[in-house]
């Protein structure tokens, strides 16, 4: 790894992928499961809800011969292998799997999973794209505002210095003036203010999921020419969806993250890095994960829907509410499963935790189209 300067999206792009030491590509590292706990490995209530969807493709479809759900970001394929564990055998039959991934195929791994470093052809897809937690880890680029509140190019090395580079502008000028307009590059004036001390208090407690988000009521006041701010270029995560999306001919394209919206983006961004279960500074030299959340509504097409996790999984049958307490006289051990399973439910529709994950939904033909009418509808 050089230790020369470059933007956070080329360190970024280096430290996670690169091909001998990245910190997901390295062979034989622990993939995200050994770094931080996602949805899929808080329970398989998950891939349970993931099936439910996936049930309900292949209806709005028909019931194809072939039905394809493509993973993309798959970590280790757990999500995959969850899935396939939880469908009816008749839909099980027809399911093509298939994982996309940049770390190489586990050892182990269900044989029926195919394994690819990239995605399917554009419209070779039929079925059901999911994406959890992958846009996060797509590389971005930071901008910061110099001391008169233009926005410079935030420039990183290896080990995590940063100093300003040139004033942003073209396409990553133009993007951040439409979605992220606090940033200096665009109507700085239209965007909330800045009160420095308030936000800094807000820096994320180390934890075991990731996508804590600052708080944004405790920002306060700001100027427009404001020095600091910072913000992050999602440029390259609207294209990596968009392609993503194309992959389909028909059905459903979903993904689940840490996200924010347009009047409510972190004053200071997000960026920051993952290791062995807590949150640490964000260095760029393979040792740690490296994320920020996802402006998942510039990333949303036009036949796009955005949801909640929370609602999400709610209609896909998710429901984090205790058995009766009956049912422990009738049948403890099945009270006792029931009480298990509407702890992992509250954990993965906690409002202020992963229940606060955005989910985005694209549907491909008119088939899945009615589908989130159906998943809003439950
Ligand atoms: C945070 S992990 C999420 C893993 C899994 N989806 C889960 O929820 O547990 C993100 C994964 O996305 C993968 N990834 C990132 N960019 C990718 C790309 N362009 N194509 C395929 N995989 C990618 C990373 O290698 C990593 O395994």
């Amino acid at each position: 790894m050089t230790n020369e300067w470059c933007g956070w999206r080329e360190a970024t792009e280096r430290a996670l992928y690169g091909p001998d030491d990245g910190f997901y590509t390295r062979p034989g590292g622990p993939g995200p499961a050994g770094h931080f706990r996602t949805s899929v490995h808080v329970s398989p209530l998950y891939a349970g809800a993931v099936a439910t969807l996936l049930c309900r493709v292949d209806t709005a479809l028909g019931r194809p011969d072939e039905l394809a759900l493509v993973d993309v970001g798959a970590g280790r394929g757990e999500l995959l292998t969850g899935v396939l564990a939880a469908l009816p055998d008749e839909v099980a039959a027809r399911l093509r799997p298939c994982a996309v991934e940049r770390a190489a195929r586990p050892p182990g791994l269900d044989a029926r999973i195919e394994w690819r470093g990239e995605l399917p052809a554009p419209g070779s897809v039929t079925g059901l794209l999911f994406a959890n937690e992958w846009l996060d880890n797509v590389p971005v680029d930071v901008v910061e505002t110099d001391a008169d509140g233009v926005a410079r190019r935030v420039l990183v090395r290896a080990d995590g210095t940063e100093r300003l580079g040139e004033p942003v502008d073209g396409a990553d000028a133009e993007w951040l003036s439409r979605w992220w307009a606090t940033s200096g590059a665009g109507d700085a004036a239209a965007g909330p203010a800045l009160d420095a001390d308030a936000a800094k208090g807000t820096a994320q407690d180390a934890g075991a999921t990731r996508g804590q988000a600052p708080d944004a009521d405790a920002l306060g006041a700001p100027a427009p020419t404001t020095p600091g701010l910072r913000a992050e270029i999602g440029r390259p995560r609207d294209e990596a969806w968009a392609e993503a999306v194309r992959t389909l001919r028909a059905g459903l394209a979903v993904t689940a993250d840490y996200a924010h919206e347009r009047g409510d983006r972190p004053l200071f961004g997000t960026l920051t890095g993952f290791r062995d279960g807590r949150e640490v500074a964000p260095v760029p030299d393979g040792s740690c994960d490296i994320t920020a959340h996802v402006a998942l509504d510039a990333c949303a097409g036009p036949s796009a829907r955005r949801l909640t996790q929370r609602a999400a999984l709610r209609a896909l049958g998710v429901d984090g509410r205790r058995p009766p307490l009956a049912l422990a006289v009738t049948d403890p051990s099945r009270y006792v499963r029931a009480l298990s399973g509407a702890g992992a439910a509250a954990e993965l529709t906690d409002p202020a935790g992963l229940g606060g994950f955005g989910w985005l939904l694209e549907p491909v033909g008119e088939a899945c189209a009615g589908l989130l009418r159906a998943v809003d509808a439950g």
